[in-house]
């Protein structure tokens, strides 16, 4: 079934240190949002791509998706200050009612076979996210204790997340409302007391944080191609 996809691309990447915003970065001869934005290509159930951007890379932006020959598959809109007003920016593009994809430009692996997925199940229950098992035994340090958390209920969320147009809307207008800053979509949907269904991810499915991220992405994109020749 189909869906429209908002890919966020208009934050600094600071924690990447590379003096410009990370989504540039060329990842394999090619920029990350590139590849990001190619895992929504020749997918006929995608009937929109949003790309959300910083208005003041508009014009560098433009160029890059016209030499690769994206422009007319491609609305651009601009982005706010936190991720969370980037989203709703794009949210306000969307077309009608739908299931509505969110997506970080710096998340270049998703797969077709995930997507689909997603695309299902929210489908079926409003609301639905890629996660992964956590594999790190992970710690929470409060008020000078340290408590351990039950590893087999602990996932890292991924992105796409993906939702009914107007859930996520009301979700965002309660967040608004609230003044609630959440650091992904289903946790404001989880505020609305909504069900969030879980879609096992990948661990191939990173977001290029840091500068060790690109090693591992040129990794992961070796091993794929080796993968399709073997
Ligand atoms: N993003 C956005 N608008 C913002 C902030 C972030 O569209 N105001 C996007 C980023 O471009 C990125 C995604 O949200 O693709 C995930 O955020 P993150 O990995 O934190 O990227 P940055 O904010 O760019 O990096 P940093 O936090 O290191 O500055
Ligand atoms: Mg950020």
């Amino acid at each position: 079934s189909s869906y429209q996809v908002i890919i966020l691309a208009a934050g600094q990447g600071k924690r990447m240190k590379a003096g410009v915003n990370k989504q540039f970065l060329s990842i394999n001869g090619k920029p990350l949002l590139i590849h990001t934005i190619e895992a929504f290509m020749q997918d006929d159930s995608c009937e929109q791509r949003i790309v959300v951007i910083n208005p003041d890379e508009r014009t560098q932006i433009e160029s890059l998706l016209e030499r690769f020959g994206y422009s007319s598959l491609i609305t651009l809109i601009d982005g706010g200050q936190e991720r969370q007003d980037s989203v709703y920016a794009g949210l306000q593009a969307v077309d009608g009612d739908s299931i509505v994809l969110i997506h970080d430009g710096a998340r270049p692996f998703v797969t077709k076979e995930s997507i689909r997925k997603l695309v299902e199940e929210a489908g079926e229950h409003g609301a639905a996210l890629l996660a992964v098992p956590v594999t790190d035994t992970i710690k929470q340090y409060q008020a000078g204790s340290l408590k351990t958390l039950k590893r087999d209920e602990l996932f890292a969320a991924q992105t796409p997340q993906a939702f009914r147009y107007g859930l996520i809307m009301a979700a965002h207008e309660h967040a608004k409302d609230e003044q609630y800053l959440g650091t992904d979509d289903a946790s404001l949907v989880e505020r609305l007391g909504e069900n969030v269904e879980v879609v096992q991810g990948s661990y191939d499915n990173i977001k290029l944080t840091t500068p060790e991220d690109i090693e591992k992405a040129e990794t992961i994109i070796h091993k794929r191609s080796a993968a399709l020749e073997a």
